[in-house]
């Protein structure tokens, strides 16, 4: 297993060109099951979930070939053409789909196409139980039968398909909004969403699915409304940039008391991020090519509590407490959309951050003076904060595990490198 070693202190100064949104490309995958033509999709990043998603698809009876340079150009990102003329296999496997939760988003697609699938559980996982009944209610109220044996969710259409359906969220899902909005643009009449996701990542799915000829409605809102069609069409289309990628090395920027040039990055997209910025006394401008951070040595503290877009992403709490381990002050990160996403908390501590858990709110004791140490990565976010934390440490950190990060930023150590870091993999 790799290691990456830091040795902090550095302050960091250059650009880092964002990638393709992980979690945009996951579901836009998935879309290619929807359709007997071919998806090309651009600007893909080059991580292992996307090698999983593809591995998936692929027992599936998706045929996927790569290509050069994105479908518009301009970029470096991967292309990948998905061609899922013929489904050769409706189950969804274990072994895969216990490596990534968000396989669980063929369930849709191959429901509403071939009208039946069976998707093992992702089971339980790091950062919570994380369940899928949601996804699994939503598809019965259009119609389907779903049974849970042997780990594994049978789904059976009615015969003449899945039927649209009125259905309200009891919670904001992502993962839900995006499984049911694909099934419904194959379903028989309309289905309306209420209290639907409003991610940008949502967002570019529907722009994705709207080429591909579905109809929909109230894209960017809570209530989307999808006209079923009897079949979608082929479509190129570019993944959108990453907006916890961006906001992380904004954060890289801030915690060093540096300046880095996010460019590619949203700034539309983290205004509940960049707001948290700019009361801890960091400078957020927009540039022409993305945006700037510049940070001053010194942070204030701030209160974040993570929300459902466009509020604090949860993917981004991790890497704000690191940064407030260090601020003037106390402050108080309280987590809504996940249990247990606080494991970073102890390897921070570790470190000598001054952190009190209570229930889903975390009191950070700023102004702590961070050493490095061996740390150990949990899931992806929580590794990401302790790298940041490294950056700013007195000191070496080692941190292990680190496939966990591979996850999720591309190339990582070579980016911050770039960028003035002292960073270093150590391979195994
Ligand atoms: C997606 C993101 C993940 C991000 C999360 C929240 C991907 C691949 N992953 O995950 O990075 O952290 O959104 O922004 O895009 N819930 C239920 N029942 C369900 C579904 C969800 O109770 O059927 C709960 C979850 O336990 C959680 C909340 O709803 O408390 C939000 O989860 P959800 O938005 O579904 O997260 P994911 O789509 O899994």
């Amino acid at each position: 297993m790799d290691k990456i070693r830091i040795r902090g202190g550095r302050t960091l100064r250059g650009e880092v060109v964002i990638h393709g949104a992980k979690n945009a490309a996951l579901p836009l995958m998935a879309a290619c099951l929807l359709t007997d033509e071919t998806l090309v999709l651009g600007n893909l990043p080059h991580l292992a979930d996307i090698t999983t998603l593809v591995h998936l698809l692929g027992q599936h009876g998706v045929i996927v070939r790569m290509d050069g340079g994105a479908p518009n150009g301009g970029n470096d990102g991967r292309v990948l053409a998905l061609h899922a003329e013929r489904i050769t296999r409706t189950i969804a496997p274990y072994n895969i789909v216990r490596k990534m939760r968000a396989s669980v988003l063929v369930l849709g697609p191959l429901l509403a196409r071939e009208g039946t699938a069976t998707v093992s559980l992702p089971g339980g996982c790091a950062i919570g139980t994380r369940p899928i009944d949601l996804h699994l209610s939503a598809l019965e109220q259009m119609g389907a039968k779903v049974e849970l044996k042997g780990g594994y969710v049978h789904a059976l259409a009615p015969r003449d398909g899945l039927k649209g359906a009125e259905i309200r969220f009891p919670v904001v899902s992502v993962g839900a909004t995006e499984n049911i909005m694909m099934a419904a643009t194959l379903a028989k009449g309309q289905t309306i969403l209420h209290n639907a996701a409003r991610e940008p990542e949502v967002t570019d799915l529907a722009h994705c699915l709207i080429a591909m000829g579905a109809k929909i409605g109230g894209v960017g809102t809570d209530t989307l409304t999808v006209e079923g069609r009897d079949r979608l069409g082929a479509a190129e289309y570019t993944v959108l940039p990453d907006r916890i990628e961006a906001g992380t090395y904004a954060f890289a920027a801030a915690i060093t008391g540096g300046e880095i040039e996010v460019v590619g990055g949203r700034i539309e997209h983290l205004d509940a991020a960049v707001g948290a910025l700019q009361a801890a006394g960091v400078t957020v401008a927009p540039t022409e090519r993305g945006f700037r951070v510049t940070g001053y040595g010194r942070l204030k503290a701030v209160d974040i509590t993570t929300q459902p877009y466009p509020g604090f992403p949860t993917d981004l709490q991790a890497q704000f407490m690191a940064l407030m381990t260090l601020a003037d002050g106390a402050s108080m990160i309280t987590e809504t959309i996940f249990e247990n996403r606080f494991m970073h908390v102890p390897e921070l501590t570790r470190m000598g951050a001054d952190i009190t858990v209570r229930g889903n709110t975390a009191l950070v004791r700023g102004a702590a003076a961070l050493r490095g140490a061996p740390v150990m990565a949990t899931d992806l976010r929580a590794s990401v904060s302790l790298v940041l934390a490294a950056l700013a440490a007195e000191g070496e950190t080692i941190v292990n595990r680190v496939y966990h990060l591979d996850r999720g930023y591309e190339r990582l150590e070579e980016r911050l490198r770039s960028c003035g870091a002292d960073i270093e993999r150590l391979r195994e």
